[in-house]
């Protein structure tokens, strides 16, 4: 890894140099899961907050002041990209991150939007997410950005961060958790439906029965990738080497139990959990 250095103010990385990718705890690795299939090459450094999840409860003042902490740990580490796979993070800080960075910052939200705006037919679009992601309505900004005619219908879902962390992608609690949140949204005829929240491609499955077959559920983890390749292409920056890379996890509180979960999500061992005390 090479540091990264302002050369006249300009910022040099380098291609080789890992790509930074957090959120509040597991949800970002189903962004992780989707750039490992598509950038098989590129070496991750992942940061999770396990020790202070959910975020997507807390006010914005204490969502941008942990985003700051998280990003200024990975440009420590020479990241030459920054992902927030956290919609919550996106919602309420992205500005704050990109002032901090000197290296691209790319968001899920507006990966989500692009999608979204992208597939719906009847322009009506259900979205769901945290009380903060919603209630910032930066879904309903970068959606209308693409099309100001779409309809928007929002949800906030704050109890299906914890049954997340908990592992209960297909439990009957977290079934009729989301049907009794999705109710509201599935009555205004909506054919595109927006996973608001990197935790909830982890209920896909369950999503999908209870919203039907006929909605189209955006996963913004799938767009992000996509995005990060065209980005790395665009700027030269998609890594030389063709070895397989040695990813790093970080985790702010027990990391056994980011690893158990991870495994699971990832569909592989992960090796290098580490812990970080502030
Ligand atoms: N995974 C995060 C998101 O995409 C938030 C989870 C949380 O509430 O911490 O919004």
């Amino acid at each position: 890894m090479t540091e990264n250095k302002a050369i006249n103010g300009v910022i040099r990385t380098d291609a080789a140099n890992p790509i930074g990718v957090f959120d509040s705890g597991v949800g970002g690795l189903t962004v992780v899961r989707a750039l490992m299939e598509r950038l098989p090459f590129e070496e991750i450094l992942y940061f999770g907050d396990t020790a202070r999840v959910p975020y997507g409860i807390k006010s914005a003042e204490t969502i941008t002041g942990y985003a700051c902490q998280i990003t200024e740990f990975l440009l420590r580490r020479s990241v030459k990209l920054l992902i927030i796979a956290c919609n919550t993070m996106a919602a309420v800080a992205y500005q704050a991150v990109a002032n901090l960075s000197p290296v691209p910052v790319l968001d899920v939200i507006a990966a989500g939007a692009r999608a979204a705006a992208g597939a719906t037919r009847t322009k009506a679009i259900g979205v769901i997410g945290t009380p903060a992601t919603i209630s910032s309505n930066a879904y309903a900004r970068a959606i209308h950005a693409h099309d100001d005619q779409i309809r928007i219908f929002s949800q906030a879902c704050p109890l299906l961060v914890p049954l997340v962390e908990e592992g209960w992608f297909d439990h009957p609690v977290t079934r009729l958790t989301a049907a009794e949140y999705l109710k509201p949204v599935l009555a205004e005829r909506i054919d595109t439906l927006v996973l608001g929240c990197t935790h909830y491609p982890l209920l896909k499955p369950l999503l999908q029965e209870e919203a039907g077959p006929e909605i189209r559920l955006i996963d913004s983890a799938e767009a992000m990738a996509a995005i990060a390749e065209d980005l790395l292409a665009e700027t030269g920056l998609g890594n030389p080497r063709r070895t397989a890379p040695d990813h790093r996890f970080f985790v702010t509180d027990v990391p056994h139990r980011f690893q158990t979960i991870g495994e699971q999500i990832l569909g592989r061992s992960l090796s290098r959990v580490e812990i970080v005390k502030w």
